[in-house]
This record gives C-alpha cells, structure tokens and sequence, in this order.
C-alpha cells in the first residue's frame, strides 16, 4: 500500500522516529540542523505532510508556492503562533498541534523557575561554584518565600491551569487569573481561583505572575514598561509562554532599577539568541526552553503527533487540528 511521504523537520525521540519510519515513508532529519527557508519551500513541493517545530519559521514567504504537495502541517509542540495560518488556509494545508500532553511537564517547570527565582537557586549555585561560597550565616542569600503569596497567571488554558493546581494545592497560594474570555466558575472554584477584570487589574495584586498565554502579534509585548510599573516593587515575573509576550529591554530595565523584585524566562525573542543585557542581570533565572522537555513529554508529543497523521490520511478530522 502506498504511504505517505513525510519531513520531520528536527531529531525527535528514538521511539517516535521508530514508529514513524514503520507507518509512513518518512524522511528524518538525523543532522538534527534546522531547515533553511527555501528547504521549507522545497518540502513543501516534496512531501505529503510536513512535522515541524517551533524552531521552524513558516511565515507566509515559505508558503508562496503554486501548488504545495504538503496537505499537512502536523506541528510537534502545542504553540503553532510560528505558523502562518492565513496562508496554511490558502492552500487548504490542515494545521495540527500538540496539546494536553506536554502542560504538567510545562507547568512544573514554571514553578521551578518561579521557586528558583524567589530562593535564588541560580545566583547561589552560581556562587557555589564559583568557590565564593563562604559559609551560612543569617543574611547570607535571603530569597522570598512562595507559601502563602498571591499567583497571577495570564492566559488560563490547560497549562495555566496546571500552575494553577500545583500553585494553590502545593503552595497555598491564592490565585487571580487573567484571561481573554471568561472562565466557568466551577473552573475557577477547583483552583479557588478568582478571574481578574483585566490584565492592569490583575498585575498590582501579585507577588507572582506567571505567563501562559499565546505568544504571536496578538500577545507581542503584552508587558511592557507600563504594565511592569504596575506590578508590585517586589514581585517576580515568570515566563514560560512565549519570549515575544515580553519586551526584553523594558524588563532589563524593570530589574537593573529594581521595579520589580526579579523574573525567571525559559523563552525568548530571538532564541537561542539571549540579549547581552539579560544574560548580564543577577536578578533573572533563565532556562533554554525547557518547558517540555521530559522524556515522557517529548515522546508523548511525537504520539500525538502520530495520531494527527493517521487520522488525517485515513480521510478523518484529526484531533488535534488548529485551522
Ligand atoms: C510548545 O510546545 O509550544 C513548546 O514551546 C515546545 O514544547
């Protein structure tokens, strides 16, 4: 019988690829080098259906083709703001993600950033190896404690919702949302959560916000220097979303004149490309995207993935379709 000819774009886990390469005529990409544009184009031309990630930029100049063969875009990851989808629609190419699998995993990392953050794990273990460390004493790396503090979290999806779970019935934290349509009360209840006017409402109650909502045009510098000013002077802002949400120069000079007590990103806006500037800020945790990156996520990511092609090649609307 004959299968569908398809481009993974990156190196996935070994299990995945091993199930791949038995259902479909799959080309891997075991350089794991991201694609230039005109591979894109090219691809596009080639392949029956294309996997990419979030390193792969597809905006509408990849998708200026004639006739594209690609009738499939099943994207490995649940953020799919890289993709162009106005022109995915042109060309009636289905766009797929990768939710619900990946957002305990991403969840958990945000609250590693935000405990890193208040307790200063990074600045200490910075010290620690340095051979600084010159022993404990009352005032030596006096962090801020988590337990009991109020935690905003904007955009109130599956993964907000996890920080939410971990926050409150860990922590003891109270929890104000923000969040772009109303969230049901019985939601809300299962976190003790209360849903904020706004996001300008939501920033001054909270000694910690933590960022789960869509990155792209819609979302780009959604904090900025006027919503820094509006958070409290010792609070903490934690980035697991997107890097665009953020602008980095307002942030860098949020934390250099201590508006803000100190922050934690694990995305950025021209990763893997970090601003001189943050990487020169004591007072900010960074990560290089990690927020899925678990063995039991990233594979269930590629399966999920699976479950879009399969779908979609015997004549069903895959689960997971996001145009
Ligand atoms: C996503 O899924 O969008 C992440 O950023 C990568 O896991």
């Amino acid at each position: 019988m004959h299968k569908p000819k398809v481009l993974v774009t990156r190196r996935w886990p070994a299990a995945v690829e091993a199930k791949l390469s038995e259902k479909f005529d799959v080309v891997l990409n075991r350089d794991d080098v991201p694609l230039m544009s005109y591979q894109f184009r090219q691809a596009l031309l080639d392949y029956d259906a294309v996997l990419p990630t979030v390193t792969d930029q597809i905006g509408p100049d990849a998708m200026e083709l004639a006739d594209p063969r690609t009738k499939l875009l099943a994207n490995y990851g649940v953020g799919f703001t890289h993709i162009h989808l106005p022109s995915a629609e042109a060309h009636g190419i289905v766009v797929t993600n990768t939710p619900d699998v990946l957002s305990e995993c991403t969840a958990d990392l945000a609250m590693t950033l935000m405990l890193m953050a208040a307790r200063r794990a990074g600045e200490g273990e910075r010290e620690l190896r340095g051979g600084n460390w010159t022993g404990w004493r009352p005032t030596h790396m006096v962090g801020t404690k988590v337990s009991g503090k109020t935690l905003g979290i904007v955009g109130f999806g599956r993964i907000g919702q996890q920080m939410a779970r971990r926050a409150h019935h860990g922590f003891g934290m109270k929890i104000i949302v923000h969040n772009r349509s109303p969230v049901a009360a019985d939601v809300l209840a299962k976190y003790g959560a209360v849903q904020a006017d706004d996001l300008d409402d939501l920033l001054p109650r909270c000694d910690f916000v933590s960022l789960h909502c869509p990155g792209g045009a819609e979302n780009r510098h959604l904090i900025n220097s006027r919503r820094l000013d509006l958070m409290r002077p010792n609070a903490f802002l934690i980035n697991t979303a997107r890097g665009e949400v953020i602008n980095e120069h307002d942030l860098v000079q949020a934390l250099t004149f201590e508006t803000i007590g100190g922050a934690a990103l694990d995305v950025f806006d021209a990763e893997p490309n970090i601003a001189r500037t943050l990487l020169d800020s004591d007072r900010l945790v960074m990560l290089p995207h990690l927020g899925s990156a678990t063995t039991e996520a990233r594979e269930a990511m590629g399966f999920r993935v699976i479950n879009n092609l399969e779908a979609f090649f015997n004549g069903q609307p895959p689960p997971d379709r996001v145009n």
